[in-house]
């Protein structure tokens, strides 16, 4: 079976290496000539554990091709995916399908034989439909199948999201195209991986259903964590205790500086938009994006009171501006809220980020400072603050910290710290739904106050 992939952006270009390390032929496409022909020296545009190994393994046995020649790889393909990008609209949060619809259009003009299209991108409930409509419209006598398979990747998990899903969705309308879709994901299959196969409508609404659900997860727990924070209960205790309610699970249930990402807050906008071009509002999800976003403001003046009430004369460490560990990705990151409103408010900032520095340049103020090292970085500081969880700053050298730092302060957004461990090192300690501690090294005099 022959596969292309039309899109070799972050889902494309992992499904397609998936699909051929399975053993596949998979081709994937895209316009942007520069990227294909990196992609075609094992240059990967983005940072994914894992991929640049399978790309490059998958390319030496030749079952990965990459080309910008749209119309010559849906010609020779039994399946076409499609994965391009579905951003929010400007002034608005609907999803523009522009992209999925000029697709539509090459895979109209080029179509030869039956072929089972396949919506890969996040797409409002009834796009399937009209991708038909707009190949049917031009083709009226092609043979040709629209499904939707929604992909539930995270990222910096990527692969093993894909090699070992909790289950795949397909929404497929007829005999034909479902027998084409099982065989596909045959090398999946086993008891612990169910095929759902379902209609077109369903399978769209699940992906969106999934992300907002889980946004739901997070910004509830978050504001569970406000609540601890104001009652002196602890929000790891709160949520490991609720977690093991299976009817509840543990997963997404961690407290933190607030959702951000390529997929939660724009398929939570595109959601409460599908549902108001259907005359129905969906307060839950409506009060999930506001609880988001009031929380990314309110986690700048939670630093602040860290450094007790004023950032004026002060520099702040930032350790961590993707919006999540494992990838390079700044999109919707808490740290574009919270680095610029900290320097409203007088800071100077000192970053560090194991894979962030490229695009964080782009996107974040000119005027922080860029490190190479976290130690540099904290030189010189009031306090370190970690907006990301990554690994490397899970054990971190306090005696070192404590030689660099003005002061021994830390704002843990991620709660990756034990506060009695860093209270044991002398530290201010001031993180997310739980009691905030103070190094013995200091008086209560000088101690934190939590706003
Ligand atoms: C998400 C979905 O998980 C995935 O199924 C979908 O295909 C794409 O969107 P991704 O955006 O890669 O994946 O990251 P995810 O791990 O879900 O995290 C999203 C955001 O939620 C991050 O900012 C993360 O820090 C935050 N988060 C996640 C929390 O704050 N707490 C949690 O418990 C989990």
């Amino acid at each position: 079976m022959k596969i292309t992939v039309i899109g070799s952006g972050y889902v494309g270009l992992v499904t397609g290496t998936c699909f051929a390390e399975f053993g596949f032929h998979v081709t994937c496409v895209d316009k942007d000539e520069k990227k294909i022909s990196q992609l075609n020296q094992d240059i990967i545009p983005i940072y994914e554990p894992g991929l640049n190994v399978m790309v490059a393994n998958n390319l030496a046995k030749g079952r990965l091709a990459f080309t910008t020649n749209v119309h010559a790889s849906i010609r020779e393909a039994d399946v076409v995916f499609i994965a391009v990008g579905t951003p929010s609209r400007r002034g608005g949060g609907h999803a523009d399908l522009s992209y999925v619809y000029s697709v539509a259009e090459d895979i109209a003009s080029a179509l030869e034989k039956y072929t089972v299209i396949v919506t890969k991108s996040t797409v409002p409930v009834g796009t399937g439909r009209k991708v038909e409509q707009i190949i049917r419209q031009k083709r009226p006598h092609a043979e040709f199948d629209v499904v939707s398979n929604p992909e539930f990747l995270r990222e910096g998990s990527a692969i093993e999201d894909f090699m070992k899903p909790d289950r795949v969705v397909i929404g497929a309308e007829t005999e034909r195209a479902t027998a084409i879709m099982r065989e596909l994901y045959r090398p999946l299959s086993s008891p612990e991986t169910p095929l759902i196969f379902t209609s077109r409508e369903s399978a769209e609404l699940i992906k969106y259903a999934s992300n907002a659900f889980l946004s739901t997860k997070i910004a509830f727990i978050n504001e569970i964590a406000d609540l601890c924070e104001i009652c002196g209960a602890d929000v790891q205790a709160v949520a490991q205790g609720m977690g093991l309610d299976k009817r509840i699970g543990e997963r997404f249930l961690n407290a933190g500086p607030g959702y951000g990402g390529s997929c939660f807050p724009k398929d939570t906008l595109a959601l409460i938009h599908t549902a108001d071009d259907y005359g129905m509002k969906i307060s839950i999800v409506d009060a999930v994006v506001e609880s988001n976003s009031q929380r990314k403001q309110a986690m700048s003046a939670k630093v602040m009171a860290g450094c007790g009430g004023d950032l004026k004369e002060k520099t702040l460490c930032i350790l961590g501006v993707t919006f999540k560990p494992d990838t390079d990705d700044m999109r919707d990151a808490p740290s574009l809220d919270i680095i610029p409103s900290l320097m409203k408010s007088g800071a100077k900032i000192h970053v560090f980020d194991p894979q962030g520095q490229k695009e964080g340049r782009e996107m974040l103020p000119s005027e922080v400072k860029w490190f190479e090292d976290p130690y540099d970085a904290m030189t010189g500081t009031d306090a370190v603050v970690i907006l990301t969880e990554w690994n490397e700053f899970r054990a971190l050298d306090f005696d070192q910290m404590k030689k660099v730092l003005k002061k021994p302060c830390m704002i843990d957004l991620r709660n990756i710290y034990l506060p009695s461990h860093v209270q044991k090192q002398g530290f201010d300690y001031l993180s997310i739904g739980r009691s905030p501690v103070y190094g013995f090294s200091r008086s209560k005099k000088t101690a934190l106050r939590v706003v």
